[in-house]
Order: C-alpha cells, then sequence, then structure tokens
C-alpha cells in the first residue's frame, strides 16, 4: 500500500474534504431527502443495475405504494412485479419483495453487513450500502467506480483480471479510508465521486474535492486507471460442410445446444459430424469467415460436400433439408445469413 495512505492526518483530511464536499454538491435524489432503512433497502435493490435517473420515478411510486416493510410484505407478488416492470433484472423485485416478507416474519432488522448478506439478492456491495447508509455501521462499499477512485488516487497501475480483482484488491485501502463517524456520507460521497467527477474517461481532477491527496494527478494518463489486464483470446477452428442436393435444397444442421437461445436456429453441418472419416480438401474451400464471440477468436471454413441422403441426427445435432424456396425463410445462427448469400453468388471471398 502506498505509504501516503497509512498517516493518519492524511486521511482524516481526506475524509473531511470528501465529506464537505459531498454536503454541499451531492445530487438531489429521492431517498436521500428522507432517510430508512426501508427507504434504503428498495433504492440499493433498484440501484443495483440501474442508472439513478431511471430509478427515480420507480422509486417515487414504490414508496408511496409500499411505505413500509410490513405493506410490501402484504402485496401480491404480482402487482409487486409489475410495479418493477421497465427496471429489468425482476429477480430483484422478487428477491425484495422476499426480503420484505422474512423481515416482518422473524420481527427484526438485520444489524450488520453480515446479517442483511444473509438475504438472496443482497451481496457485499448492497450490504456495505445499507449497513452504513441506513445504519451508521462502518462497513466500506467497493464496486468499479470506488476500484476507479482508489486506483487514482494511490497510482496503482496493478493490471486487474477483472472487475472482482480490483474490489478483492482495493478492500482494505477502501476499509482504511473509511469515516467511522459518517460511514453512510462517506460511501455515498465515494459513489458521488465516482459518478460525477472521478469518471471513467475525461475525469474532471480540476474540480475534485480530494485532488490534494491524489498521487494519480501528476501521471500522464491518469484516465487509464484502473489497468485491466488483457483477456487472453482463444483461437478456434470449426470446419463445416455445404451440401446442396441436386433439387437445390441444402443441408443444415440444428444443434442440440445446451444453451437455449440457440435452439430454434441452423447452421451448416460441422464437417466432423457429417464426414468423421474424411479430411476436407483445400479445393473444395468455399468460404473463410472470422467472428469473435468472448474471448474466442473464430475461423469458421465451409467446404462443399456431397451426399444423397439426410444423414440421421447424432449427439451434437439434427440434420434437416432445407427446400430453395425456403432458403430465405429459414432462421439461421449469427452470419450463416451472410455466408450462405455468398456461397450461393459463388463468391469464395474471406468475410
Ligand atoms: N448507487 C448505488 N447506491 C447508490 C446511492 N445510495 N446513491 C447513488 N448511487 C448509488
Amino acid at each position: 500500500m502506498n505509504a501516503f495512505w497509512t498517516n493518519e492526518t492524511q486521511i482524516r483530511d481526506f475524509q473531511h474534504d470528501l465529506r464537505a464536499w459531498f454536503l454541499k454538491a451531492q445530487r438531489d435524489m429521492p431517498w436521500r431527502r428522507e432517510r430508512s432503512v426501508y427507504r434504503t433497502v428498495v433504492s440499493e435493490f433498484m440501484l443495483q443495475q440501474t442508472q439513478v435517473d431511471t430509478v427515480r420515478p420507480y422509486f417515487d411510486k414504490w414508496v408511496a405504494r409500499w411505505a413500509d416493510f410490513e405493506a410490501l410484505a402484504a402485496a401480491d407478488e404480482s402487482d409487486v412485479l409489475h410495479a418493477w416492470e421497465g427496471l429489468g433484472y425482476y429477480s430483484r423485485a422478487r428477491n425484495l419483495h422476499a426480503l420484505a416478507r422474512a423481515i416482518v416474519a422473524q420481527g427484526s432488522i438485520p444489524a450488520s453487513p453480515e446479517g442483511w448478506l444473509a438475504f438472496r439478492g443482497i451481496g457485499a456491495y448492497t450490504a456495505a450500502a445499507i449497513s452504513s447508509i441506513a445504519q451508521g455501521v462502518p462497513a466500506a462499499v467497493v464496486d468499479g467506480n470506488v476500484v476507479r477512485i482508489l486506483a487514482r488516487l494511490s497510482a496503482d497501475t496493478t493490471a486487474f483480471k477483472d472487475n472482482g480483482a480490483g474490489v478483492k484488491h482495493f478492500s482494505a485501502l477502501a476499509d482504511n479510508l473509511l469515516s467511522r463517524k459518517y460511514p453512510g456520507d462517506h460511501n455515498e460521497a465515494m459513489m458521488e465521486l465516482g459518478a460525477t467527477v472521478c469518471t471513467k474517461h475525461n475525469p474532471r481532477c480540476a474540480d475534485c474535492p480530494v485532488a490534494a491527496f491524489c498521487c494519480g494527478k501528476t501521471l500522464d494518463d491518469v484516465a487509464a486507471l484502473p489497468r485491466f489486464a488483457a483477456k487472453a483470446v482463444k483461437k478456434v477452428q470449426i470446419d463445416r460442410a455445404f451440401i446442396r442436393f441436386r433439387d437445390g435444397s441444402v443441408l443444415f444442421a440444428k444443434p442440440h445446444a445446451s444453451a437455449r437461445r440457440l435452439r430454434e436456429l441452423l447452421e451448416f453441418p460441422r464437417w466432423e459430424n457429417i464426414f468423421p472419416d474424411k479430411t476436407p480438401h483445400a479445393e473444395a474451400l468455399l468460404l473463410e469467415g472470422r467472428r469473435g464471440i468472448a474471448s474466442e477468436s473464430i475461423l469458421e471454413r465451409i467446404y462443399a460436400g456431397s451426399l444423397t441422403r439426410i444423414p440421421k441426427s447424432n449427439a451434437d445435432a439434427e440434420f434437416v433439408k432445407v427446400s430453395a424456396d425456403d432458403l430465405e425463410r429459414i432462421t439461421l445462427s449469427g452470419p450463416h445469413r451472410k455466408w450462405l448469400r455468398r456461397i450461393l453468388q459463388g463468391k469464395k471471398e474471406i468475410g
């Protein structure tokens, strides 16, 4: 850890300047006007995957309709889900409803982050936010915004594998900097700083209330922090067979994909599924396509093959013959539509 941050006086000054700025500059948000555990819980659930501006009207309507845990616990699930409509990620609504029912059933509200963590839909961030903002418990929130602020403040150039690694790395520093007296204000000030000043792109260092403490501001490119390691790209090659029957119909595969979304999408059969004992000849290559998904770079090669009958389905796929008239109507997976057109037009290009 940077030595700068082990100096108690510096930390106290940092906390003071951060909070003084927050009390003056914070944006008006409905859940900040009047505080209660219930209002904090509702707002934190809504804010989990949704922007502040989207949440505002939903929050107001929600607390007007269900003012406390008891009212929410007594609500019908269908009304709860309906009120959530438009916010997305409905499991949050179900979890919030179940939380209200559990709190009413047990007759007490959790008093620590550990207590909140026991509920579905509450992770470390939400548990710390609720405990600190509504209950004054000193628990630091650490998310991508906080990681960004702390990486810059401490000029830490570590390259993280992912966001989770950054959160883990900075948890101790976040805790060390947390104001024990005003943990809720401190956490919300960090959120506010990340959202309005120490932004991902073009941070406004000239307006930063804690610039005096920032080791990153003298770097050439403080906005490049935090750093994330480039993901290794795995190279994958897939050979497929393009088989056209004498009547102009084309053979497709309907993969027995575990992913539900792939269920009805057709694709050219994998070469090895049709001709398990034959490697394709280079001169039969019709088209070569490249595509990237997640961390894979996939090279797909489509070779002309010939068959007289539809093969039996196997463990990977079911095979179907699509008549020439139906070719435009079927739903194809990924770039297959483009590939099919090119093959039918006789274009042998890299695409
Ligand atoms: N994001 C998550 N919790 C928040 C809060 N209390 N204020 C602003 N943004 C947030």
